[in-house]
């Protein structure tokens, strides 16, 4: 197993959009081993996801996979998936508040809108096209990733700075709260 670093706010590879790949590039298999590792070091830290730059490279290539995860123990599963320079595309106005963390902002999590129905376009880690809808907190994971791809941190998309606090401030006060709302969402939009 290879768990590679991951790098923290502040860092100038978090906010330069990254540069997508050929199929060339992506056959490599330097490449692979790359994506393989990059799936390692999202499931050692138990991230919902994990995009490329945030292990400081700067390729169109993230990974997302939620099984039980103990970071968000309320988020439905999601199967190991590679997206390749994916993008991006809202299914209606409809968005929903929800609250996130992430592996490259220590400590610390915020309340932020994230729209409701999203479809990504993307390749697998094989190069086959890829069209996936998804809803709910699943399509909030695929926002926080592509982002990361663009250059953009969740913070970014915190509206009320006053919603920020740290993991075990979020426990003490704010999770059951939030975990009931968005249990009822998840029930409504089945993800
Ligand atoms: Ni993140």
């Amino acid at each position: 197993m290879t768990v590679l670093p991951i790098t923290h706010i502040g860092d100038p590879v978090l906010r330069t959009p990254t540069r997508p790949i050929t199929r060339e590039e992506l056959a490599d298999p330097a490449t692979q081993q790359f994506i393989d590792h990059l799936i390692e070091t999202m499931r050692h830290a138990a991230g919902a996801g994990i995009a490329a730059n945030q292990v400081s490279r700067s390729i169109r290539v993230c990974a997302i996979e939620v099984t039980s995860n103990r970071r968000y123990p309320y988020k439905p599963p999601i199967p190991l998936t590679v997206l390749v320079n994916p993008t991006l595309e809202y299914l209606g106005d409809e968005t929903y508040e929800n609250n996130e963390g992430c592996l490259s902002v220590p400590d610390l999590r915020g309340n932020l809108r994230r729209h409701v129905r999203v479809r990504a376009t993307a390749w697998d880690r094989h190069g086959n096209e890829i069209v996936s809808e998804v809803a709910g907190l699943t399509a909030g994971t695929y926002q926080h990733e592509v982002d990361h791809l663009d250059g953009m941190i969740y913070v970014d998309r915190v509206d009320d700075p006053r919603t920020f606090s740290t993991w075990a401030q979020f426990d003490r006060h704010h999770r059951d709260q939030f975990v009931e709302r968005i249990t009822r969402f998840v029930d409504e939009v089945g993800s």
